[in-house]
């Protein structure tokens, strides 16, 4: 009988599936396994189902021991995760890839709409029963319509969301690290460009790139100097991929118009700079979050172990 351990909470019913055949710790709390105990817990484990907030080092693969065999990821990025630490101990590494397209391109559309039509500032104000009514001037946003959208990392995600966007008649802009899928971009009258010329010519910024070494606050100071000052960025990806000091200074001198985040530098911290500000709307990291997508990453994350365990193939490696 193989040792499972899951770190947190999983929706739905997958975990049934593990301690059907295997001897399961399930930690049944919904908030990250704190370290210490992760790295107790982790001892003498052959398979680990982590969440994205579960740093998966040297450190934690030495608790582990040398029978770890593999490490699911409940998420689509691995950041979190060390690959060559994983493959010099031979312990396979997975994500779950497809199942929360969807999910996170709706909230992606979502901070398009909120941080163009001021919708977290309209909220706040009849939440907070500060005197309003309605007028012909108040609370002016701006239309997307005709207006043109720039996808940082036309993957799957990137492309759903610009999908969406055409559908509310935005010209579409495409830049990444690798060629987009040709027939997507036919599809969506896209042009493939550089990074200058997305910031350059969008209205609207959306970032979509995984978080790497190279895309470590690939928007910085410069790159938002190169926006118009009329643009806003949207970020669901991951919160380093934004220099969020520099994020802050360019809301405050104007030199972009709004920013839609659901993903942070340090979650669950912050910046103070940002949330005093009513030209953001900040969510709490909850792109894939929905009934039915976080149970199919949980169901999906359960099949890569029971995969790898019963000897078989993963269905959704992560390769280094
Ligand atoms: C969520 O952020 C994910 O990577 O799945």
């Amino acid at each position: 009988m193989a040792r499972v351990l899951v770190t947190a909470r999983l929706p739905g019913h997958s975990t049934e599936r593990l301690a059907a055949d295997h001897d399961l710790t399930y930690r049944d709390v919904d908030a990250p396994m704190p370290r210490d105990d992760l790295l107790v817990r982790v001892a003498g484990v052959d398979a680990v189902v982590a969440v994205l907030v579960d740093r998966v080092d040297a450190e934690l693969l030495d608790a582990a021991g040398s029978q770890l065999r593999v490490v699911a990821n409940v998420a689509v990025g691995y950041d979190n995760v060390d690959l060559a630490a994983c493959a010099e101990r031979d312990v396979v590494v997975t994500n779950t890839p497809g199942v929360l397209t969807d999910a996170t391109a709706d909230i992606a559309m979502a901070l398009v709409l909120m941080t163009t039509r001021g919708l977290g500032a309209a909220e706040r104000r009849v939440r907070t029963g500060e005197p309003w009514g309605w007028s012909l001037t108040g609370h002016l946003g701006t239309s997307l319509r005709g207006r043109t959208l720039g996808i940082v990392g036309p993957g799957a995600i990137g492309l759903a969301t610009a999908r969406r966007a055409k559908a509310f008649g935005m010209e579409i802009l495409l830049t990444g690290r690798s060629e987009p899928d040709r027939r997507a971009v036919e599809g969506l009258g896209a042009l493939v460009v550089g990074l200058p010329e997305v910031l350059r010519e969008s209205d609207v910024v959306s970032l979509h790139c995984p978080l790497t070494p190279e895309t470590r606050h690939l928007i910085a100071a410069d790159e938002l100097r190169a926006m118009k000052r009329t643009a806003h960025l949207v970020n669901t990806s991951r919160g380093p991929v934004v220099d969020e000091g520099a994020l802050v200074a360019a809301l405050e001198s104007g030199e972009i118009a709004g920013a839609g985040l659901d993903v942070y530098e340090e979650e669950p911290h912050v910046h103070p700079g940002l949330l005093q500000r009513d030209d953001v709307v900040l969510l709490p990291h909850v792109g894939s979050a929905t009934v039915e997508t976080r149970s199919a990453m949980a169901d999906l994350a359960v099949d890569n172990v029971l995969a790898v365990l019963s000897g078989g193939d993963p269905l959704s490696p992560v390769r280094g």
